[in-house]
């Protein structure tokens, strides 16, 4: 008989609750990026994934995690439910009865923010059977993170960077609440399995043109698909030749003209394949979509195979946000990497509360940018990523449009088109008050 590790029952349970590929990963590593000496945390998770085929991704992809509650809160819960209850004694405060016209239970519960074990002290007269509690618990809910990691530079690997989310509740006033699944990670150790399944983000991949300029907006926990979009273009860099300049639309009926490609049709384009081979398919492709060379470039072509010499890596451009320089600068020495190797063209880094100088967001530092940013955008066929909470999306887009210090080409209805609804993708944007908005041009 074999024997099938519990984290393989698991999975599969999951996996036949919510229809996904639920794989068990194999936790290698938490560690803290903040400074011992900040109040908070930002953790970077790095799990194996047993070469499983499910669990394969591309650079800007996310995955699903099953986390599991703390055990203090389990463990508490269970008490309760063994505890012999005296309703007399202990019947302090009554249950809201919720009826028709009566939404005080609705109000109490919004307004504590309580889990079921705050609900059953709250009410100690309450007397649940551990049965009915079981069926009518809601299932916990996976989370999403953006991966942190490339593929080829870490193969079999998956990174994430999660923020540890921990708060007092009644607007600061209350009990401490542990983010359920930021906190589960938190506590992992080497060896512990990791229950989740990768969610493809085929709007927030890499350009299949190399060549074109990537411009990258996240501050905070929003850097983490673009520590995967620097890795994808290190290990690119290291390992394949450079690409051609200029994808160009190549139509029988229409003169070559420079085409914005629509990122979500492209990338869904083709599938299955690495960032490499897409670029492979795509001069390849019979398609209509072509590289179109000079006369020149046709010559040296033919006369040399090296095609590497006529090609360039597009730029990549980062705006990152955090506190200050000494605390939560997360990833500084990779980006620092990243630069030297030519991964990474430019960063800012918007520093919000440095000691004696003015406050600084993302926003701040593209505003500054604009006139450039704007140009690669429209001239140049850019790709415009933002990661990380909603309003600060918002703003980014709401700059960029009001931007005085766009180039003459770049109108204000032109700026709408690319940040306007398509802009962010509803299914990507956590809908809790601590949402994350994740948005591409084009
Ligand atoms: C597509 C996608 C990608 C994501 N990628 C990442 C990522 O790469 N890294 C990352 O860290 N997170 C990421 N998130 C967020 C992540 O999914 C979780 O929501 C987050 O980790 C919190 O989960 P939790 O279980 O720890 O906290 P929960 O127990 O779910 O608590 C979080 C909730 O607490 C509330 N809350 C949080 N902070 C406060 C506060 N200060 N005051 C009052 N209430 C508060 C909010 O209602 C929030 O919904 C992503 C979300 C999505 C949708
Ligand atoms: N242990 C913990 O409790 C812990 C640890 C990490 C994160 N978190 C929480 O997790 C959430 C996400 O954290 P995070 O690491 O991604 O981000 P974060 O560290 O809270 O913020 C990153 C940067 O973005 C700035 N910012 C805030 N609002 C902005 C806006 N509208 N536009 C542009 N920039 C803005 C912040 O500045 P200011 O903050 O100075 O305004 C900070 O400089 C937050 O709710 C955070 O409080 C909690």
């Amino acid at each position: 008989m074999s024997y099938l590790h519990p984290a393989t029952f698991i999975s599969k349970g999951l996996s036949h609750i919510c229809g996904k590929a639920v794989r068990a990963a194999t936790l290698l590593s938490v560690k803290n990026l903040q400074a011992a000496e900040s109040s908070r945390s930002t953790i970077s998770v790095q799990f194996k994934t047993e070469n499983s085929t499910e669990l394969q991704y591309k650079a800007g992809d996310h995955v699903a995690i099953f986390p599991a509650n703390r055990p203090e809160l389990v463990q508490a819960l269970i008490d309760r439910l063994l505890d012999g209850v005296d309703p007399i004694n202990r019947s302090s405060s009554r249950p809201y009865v919720k009826s028709k016209g009566n939404n005080r239970y609705e109000d109490w519960k919004f307004e504590s923010e309580c889990n079921i074990l705050d609900v059953l002290q709250e009410f100690p007269s309450l007397q649940v059977p551990a049965d009915l509690l079981l069926t009518q618990l809601p299932l916990l809910q996976p989370r999403f993170y953006s991966i942190s990691s490339s593929p080829d530079l870490f193969p079999g690997e998956v990174h994430l960077t999660v923020a540890v989310v921990q708060f007092n509740k009644k607007d600061g006033k209350g009990p401490v609440h542990h983010g359920v699944c930021s906190t589960w990670l938190n506590s992992l150790q080497p060896g512990d399995k990791v229950p989740c399944y990768v969610r493809q983000a085929h709007t927030f991949h890499m350009p299949e043109d190399g060549t074109v300029p990537v411009i990258m907006v996240g501050p905070g926990t929003g850097i983490a698909p673009f520590r995967s979009f620097w890795q994808q273009r290190q290990f690119d860099i290291a390992n394949t030749s450079a690409p051609r300049p200029k994808t160009l639309d190549f139509t029988p009926d229409s003169s070559p003209q420079i085409r914005r490609r629509n990122f979500a049709a492209s990338a869904a384009d083709s599938p299955d394949s690495s960032p490499r081979m897409q670029q492979r398919n795509f001069a390849n492709s019979p398609s209509l979509k072509r590289q179109i060379f000079t006369e020149k470039d046709r010559d040296e072509d033919a006369s040399s195979n090296n095609a590497s010499s006529l090609g360039k890596w597009g730029e990549m451009l980062l705006f990152f946000g955090c506190r200050n320089s000494t605390q939560d600068y997360i990833y500084k020495d990779e980006m620092a990497q990243a630069k030297d190797e030519g991964a990474l063209t430019e960063v800012w880094a918007a520093l919000s509360r440095e000691p004696e100088q003015p406050k600084r967001y993302v926003q701040d530092m593209l505003k500054l940018e604009a006139f450039d940013v704007c140009e690669k955008l429209l001239t140049q066929q850019g790709h415009f990523y933002v990661c990380g909470d909603v309003s600060m999306a918002e703003d980014v887009c709401r700059t960029l449009q009001k931007s005085e210090h766009k180039p003459p080409l770049v109108s204000s209805p032109t700026i709408t088109v690319l940040m306007g609804e398509e802009g962010v993708e509803d299914s990507l944007v956590d809908k809790s008050p601590m949402r994350r908005a994740f948005s591409t041009s084009e």
